[in-house]
């Protein structure tokens, strides 16, 4: 059993998902694929794993902006290695920007693949950006930290 490091020093995968990452990474979604999410090659659709980056990357603005949001940018979007049925996917976000409305973040996927070899790769990253909203669906300034 591989043994789970509380506070990873560097920016390599963990062998296991911790909660939280080197460089205020927190772990924010975990999820494995099915067979309906593969494509034509035999590799998880690239936008099944867009719809769960979108997802993930929402959970730390949603908690400045205590309240509703909406993505507004997919800044940069990189698949670095293909995802495969069988791999267990953790994200990782973190906040980069805040502003008078929106918050951008940063998510790293890894997967954890190959349990009798297991081993973590970076799979994902992306930047995205998201605004609160307001019950018209406007832009609202963001609350103040508390
Ligand atoms: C999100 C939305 C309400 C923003 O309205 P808008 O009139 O374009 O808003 P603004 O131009 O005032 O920009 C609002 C914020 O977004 C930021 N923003 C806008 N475009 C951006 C981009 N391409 N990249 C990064 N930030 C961006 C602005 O900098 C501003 O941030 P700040 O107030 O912190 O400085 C509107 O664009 C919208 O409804 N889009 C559709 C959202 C949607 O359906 N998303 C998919 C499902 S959730």
């Amino acid at each position: 059993m591989p043994v789970l490091p509380e506070h990873p020093a560097s920016e390599d995968p963990p062998l296991m998902a911790p909660p939280s990452l080197s460089g205020q990474r927190e772990l924010v979604l975990r999820v494995i694929p099915l067979p309906a999410d593969v494509n034509a090659n035999g590799d998880i659709f690239g936008g099944w794993i867009m719809a769960q980056v979108d997802l993930a990357g929402a959970v730390l603005p949603g908690r400045v902006a205590k309240g509703r949001i909406a993505t507004v940018a997919v800044n940069q979007f990189i698949f670095k290695q293909a995802v495969s049925l069988g791999d267990l996917l953790s994200f990782y976000a973190r906040v980069t920007r805040v502003g008078r409305t929106s918050v951008s973040v940063h998510v790293d996927v890894y997967a954890e693949r190959d349990p009798a070899n297991l081993h973590v790769v970076k799979v994902t990253e992306a930047d995205l950006t998201y605004v609160a909203i307001d019950a018209n669906g406007r832009p609202r300034p963001l609350p103040l930290p508390t």
